[in-house]
C-alpha cells in the first residue's frame, strides 16, 4: 500500500453546551461536556479515499475540521506525511493550508455571494501564486472550468445565479486552484439531486486519478460512501465502530450498526424521532461518569436478540476495535 498522507491518532474533542446564564462559571460544566469525537484513530494513504460515515451528530464534521485546524482539539495527534503537525502554530501551518483543503457541506457558505465566479477563481489562484500575471491566471481559470466541466459563460455570474450542481463544481474548482494533495470533502453531494450527486462523485474520482489526490470523504449515506471510497470508517457517537475495505463494509458488515446504516432511512428517522440511546444519549452523557460499555447497545438488535447480555453494558468492558479479518476492524462483543 502507498505511504500514509494523514494519520489521526486518538483524536478527542469535547463541547460544552451552554446551559444557563452562569454555566461558564459553574464547576458543573466539566461534568456535562459532550465528547463529540472520542478517541478517533485512522490512517489515510496517498491516492486513497477513506469514507467516514455515520448519522448526523456522530462527529464527522468535527473530525474534519480538527484535521484542518479549523477547530481546536482536546487531545490526540495529527501527522501529515509522517510529520506531527498537532502543535503547529497558524504560521507553521500556513504552507500546509494549500496541501490540505476542505470542501464544506454548505454550498452557499463556501462561495462569496458578492463576487463573480471569475473573481472567486482568480482569488483562489492568487493564494498559490500571488504574482501570477493576468494571462496566466486567465488560462488557469479556463483550465479549472474544464476540469469541473463548466462552460466559460458562467464566469460573469454570481453564485446565486448558478444551480446547486454548478455551485458545487465551482466550489471544487476553487479548492483545486491551490493544487491540494489531501481534500476533506464534507457531505459534498448534500442538497443535490441524485443524478447530480453521481456526477459529482464521478468528477471527484476522475480528479483523484488525474492528480493523485487523497480524500477523506464524509457522508451520512453509506451507499455514496461505498461508491466513492477504497476503505470506510463507520462512526457512532464520536467513535469509529468499524473500519475496513469498502466492499467488505458494504457486503459483509460485522457491526450491527453498520448493517442498520444500510437502511438509508436511519438518518432521516433519527432526526424526526428521538431514538433512545442515539441523540438522546447525549442528554444523559456525563463525562466524568461515562455511559458504560457499548454506546450502541440501547439501539442494537443483537443486544436485544441475545437477551441483553450484561457484557454489552459493562463499564469495565467497553468494546474496542479488534481485527475481524485482514484490514477490517470492528468494535463489538458479538460481531455479525
Ligand atoms: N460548535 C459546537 N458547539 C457545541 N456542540 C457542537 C459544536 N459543533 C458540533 N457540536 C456537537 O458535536 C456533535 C458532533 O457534531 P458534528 O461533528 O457536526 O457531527 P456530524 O458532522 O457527524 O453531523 C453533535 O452532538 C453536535 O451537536
Ligand atoms: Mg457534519
Amino acid at each position: 500500500m502507498s505511504q500514509p498522507i494523514l494519520e489521526v491518532i486518538e483524536l478527542r474533542k469535547n463541547f460544552y453546551p451552554r446551559r444557563g446564564l452562569f454555566s461558564s462559571l459553574s464547576k458543573e460544566k466539566n461534568a456535562r461536556s459532550i465528547p463529540a469525537v472520542d478517541g478517533v484513530s485512522f490512517t489515510l494513504h496517498e491516492n486513497e479515499t477513506l469514507g467516514l460515515v455515520g448519522e448526523s451528530g456522530c462527529g464527522k464534521t468535527t473530525t474534519g475540521k480538527a484535521i484542518l485546524k479549523l477547530m481546536s482539539m482536546n487531545s490526540g495527534e495529527i501527522r501529515y506525511r509522517g510529520t506531527d503537525i498537532t502543535a503547529y502554530t497558524p504560521e507553521q501551518f500556513r504552507p500546509l493550508r494549500r496541501d490540505i483543503q476542505m470542501i464544506f457541506q454548505d454550498l452557499d457558505a463556501a462561495l462569496n455571494p458578492k463576487m463573480r465566479i471569475a473573481d472567486i477563481l482568480r482569488e483562489a489562484i492568487h493564494v498559490r501564486e500571488a504574482d501570477a500575471d493576468a494571462v496566466t491566471v486567465q488560462r488557469q481559470i479556463y483550465d479549472l472550468l474544464d476540469l469541473v466541466n463548466l462552460k466559460k459563460n458562467k464566469l460573469s455570474n454570481y453564485p446565486s445565479e448558478l444551480s446547486g450542481g454548478e455551485k458545487r463544481r465551482i466550489g471544487i474548482a476553487r479548492v483545486l486552484a491551490v493544487r491540494p494533495k489531501l481534500i476533506v470533502a464534507d457531505e459534498p453531494t448534500s442538497a443535490l439531486d441524485v443524478s447530480i450527486q453521481a456526477q459529482v462523485i464521478n468528477l471527484l474520482r476522475d480528479l483523484q486519478d488525474q492528480f493523485g489526490l487523497s480524500f477523506l470523504f464524509i457522508s451520512h449515506d453509506l451507499q455514496l460512501v461505498e461508491l466513492m471510497s477504497h476503505r470506510v470508517a463507520v462512526m457512532y457517537l464520536g467513535q469509529i465502530v468499524e473500519m475496513g475495505p469498502a466492499k467488505e463494509i458494504a457486503n459483509s458488515p460485522r457491526h450491527p450498526y453498520t448493517s442498520i446504516l444500510w437502511s438509508s432511512i436511519v438518518e432521516k428517522r433519527s432526526r424526526e424521532i428521538p431514538v433512545t440511546g442515539s441523540a438522546s444519549a447525549w442528554g444523559v452523557f456525563d463525562f466524568e461518569r461515562p455511559l458504560g460499555g457499548c454506546r450502541f447497545a440501547p439501539r442494537c438488535p443483537v443486544y436485544a436478540e441475545r437477551g441483553r447480555p450484561s457484557i454489552c453494558t459493562d463499564p469495565a468492558n467497553s468494546p474496542t476495535l479488534k481485527v475481524a479479518s485482514e484490514g477490517h476492524v470492528v468494535s463489538c462483543h458479538f460481531p455479525l
